[in-house]
C-alpha cells in the first residue's frame, strides 16, 4: 500500500501548501481536513446559528452534502450541498468561527469518519491538527510543522494580501494568536505534535526546503531506513 502520510500544525506554518507539493512530487492524494471543518462553518453562517450551540453544530455536520474533489493541480474542491465553496471557505469571517465548529466533539465525529475513510484506502497526504494523533494514528509518516507566531502571521497576512485583504501585523498575530489557543486547549483532539511525528521548525526555511526534507524523508523510509 502506498504510504499515508499526517502533517499537522499550528494555523499559518504553511501545511496546506507543504502537504500539496508533497502529495504531487509523491504521487499521492491531498486531503485539506480544515477545509471540511470550514464547510460546516460556512453553512452554520449561512443559517444564522448560534456557534456556541453545541448540539446545533452537531446537528449541522451530520445534516449537511459535504463532498471533496480534487483538481488536475490537486487542489480539494470542496462542495456544500453541491455549490462549490472552495473560495468562500477562506473568507475571513470564517476564519473567526471556524475554531468554534472545530472544537464541537459533535462536529468532529462527522468529519473524522469521513477522513479515516479516506486515510483507509492508503495513498495520502492528510493535513490538520490531529491527523497524527486521532484520524492515522497508523500512518506511515508523520509530521508537525510549526513556525514562530510572528512569522506565520507574516505568511498568511502576505496570502490575504494577494487576494486584496488587508489586515495589519498586529491584527494576523492578534487572530492567529487566538485560533491557536481554541485549537490547543479544546477537551477533544487538541493540537498536539503525535508522539512519533518529527517535528519541522519552518519558521528559517522556504516552503521547497520543507517539501525537500519531507520528500526526502518518505522517500528514505520507503528504501528501509539505511540510505
Ligand atoms: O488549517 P485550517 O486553518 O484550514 O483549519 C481550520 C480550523 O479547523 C482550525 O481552527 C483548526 C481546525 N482543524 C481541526 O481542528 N482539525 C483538523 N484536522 C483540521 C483543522
Amino acid at each position: 500500500m502506498k504510504p499515508r502520510i499526517a502533517i499537522d500544525g499550528p494555523a499559518g506554518a504553511g501545511k496546506s501548501t507543504v502537504a500539496r507539493a508533497v502529495a504531487k512530487e509523491l504521487g499521492l492524494a491531498y486531503l485539506d481536513t480544515g477545509a471540511m471543518y470550514r464547510a460546516v462553518t460556512v453553512a452554520g453562517l449561512r443559517r444564522g446559528i448560534d456557534f456556541e450551540d453545541e448540539e446545533v453544530l452537531a446537528a449541522l455536520a451530520a445534516e449537511i452534502d459535504l463532498a471533496v474533489e480534487y483538481s488536475d493541480d490537486g487542489q480539494n474542491i470542496i462542495f456544500l450541498n453541491g455549490e462549490n465553496v472552495t473560495e468562500t471557505i477562506r473568507e475571513p469571517v470564517v476564519n473567526r468561527h471556524v475554531s468554534l465548529v472545530a472544537r464541537c466533539p459533535g462536529v468532529r465525529a462527522v468529519m473524522v469518519e469521513k477522513q479515516r475513510e479516506i486515510g483507509r484506502r492508503g495513498g495520502v497526504v492528510m493535513d490538520g491538527r490531529d491527523i497524527g494523533t486521532n484520524v492515522m494514528t497508523e500512518a506511515e509518516f508523520k509530521f508537525y510543522l510549526t513556525a514562530s507566531l510572528t512569522e506565520r502571521a507574516r505568511r498568511r497576512r502576505a496570502e490575504l494580501l494577494a487576494k486584496g485583504q488587508t489586515l495589519t501585523l498586529e491584527q494576523m498575530i492578534e487572530e492567529i494568536a487566538a485560533r491557536d489557543k481554541i485549537d490547543s486547549e479544546r477537551e477533544v483532539s487538541p493540537l498536539r505534535p503525535a508522539d512519533d511525528a518529527i517535528i519541522i521548525d519552518s519558521t528559517e526555511m522556504t516552503i521547497d526546503e520543507v517539501v525537500s526534507l519531507i520528500v526526502a524523508t518518505v522517500t528514505r523510509g520507503n528504501a528501509g531506513g539505511n540510505t
